[in-house]
């Protein structure tokens, strides 16, 4: 299972990176309002950070501006995989971008059709927003489980399901179980991870006991 962290903040980025278990990120509009730095500079240096996937989400609503902006963001670095919506124009132009050897992420998926959608267009990635659906009452997570069951019945589709709009560590567990290749997740979700209380116990009772020997290993 691949890790991504879904920011747009780039010390929260290299503080992930430094752990060796970051595979990419994900940005959106939102998350490039909320870092207050221009798009294109802060996607650039993102990439230098990482070189995983880091997705860049096209701001246009319709398919020839739409496709412009897909190039320009795909010209910043080779690992950029330019992120669409999932409507009409935006799997238009994920097709478009994938037939020409570009990464393309199609997001705000929230029905299993409209995955096998972004299947059909040559996407790299499916993004569907599980906290979302949890969010109007419903069970992001049984979304996960059909895509992948149906993504299974046609090894032709190379598409990743990328789990998105996670809120957190069981929704990362619960993926890892449906066996989806990818999750995005804040940064604070991805810490939440390392964490048990039974471990900094127990290191904390090894401490003491070690100091007890005197000894030293270097
Ligand atoms: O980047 C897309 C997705 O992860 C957004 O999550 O928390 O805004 O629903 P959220």
């Amino acid at each position: 299972m691949k890790f991504f962290v879904d920011t747009a903040d780039t010390a929260e980025i290299r503080d992930l990176a430094a752990t060796g278990l970051l595979d990419g990120v994900t940005t959106n509009p939102s998350l490039i309002a909320k870092s207050g730095k221009k798009f294109l500079d802060v996607v650039a240096e993102i990439c230098t950070i990482v070189a995983g996937p880091v997705s860049a989400e096209v701001t246009a609503n319709d398919f020839d501006t739409m496709l412009k902006e897909g190039r320009k963001l795909a010209g910043i670095a080779k690992n950029v995989a330019v992120k669409v919506p999932l409507t009409v124009d935006g799997l238009k132009t994920c097709k478009a971008l994938s037939d020409a050897g570009t990464m393309v992420n199609v997001t705000l998926c929230f029905s299993p059709a409209q995955a096998i959608l972004a299947a059909k267009a040559g996407a790299t990635f499916v993004s569907p927003f599980v906290g979302r659906l949890d969010d109007i009452g419903t069970d992001g997570m049984k979304l996960i489980e059909d895509i992948v069951t149906i993504y299974r019945q046609y090894p032709a589709f190379r598409t990743e399901v990328l789990v998105a709009s996670v809120r957190g560590p069981m929704h990362i567990v619960e993926s890892a179980k449906l066996g989806a290749h990818v999750v995005t997740a804040p940064a604070s979700v991805l810490k939440q991870l390392f964490a048990h209380p039974l471990t900094d116990k127990g290191l904390a009772q090894f401490n003491a006991d070690w100091k007890k020997t005197g000894q030293s290993v270097l």
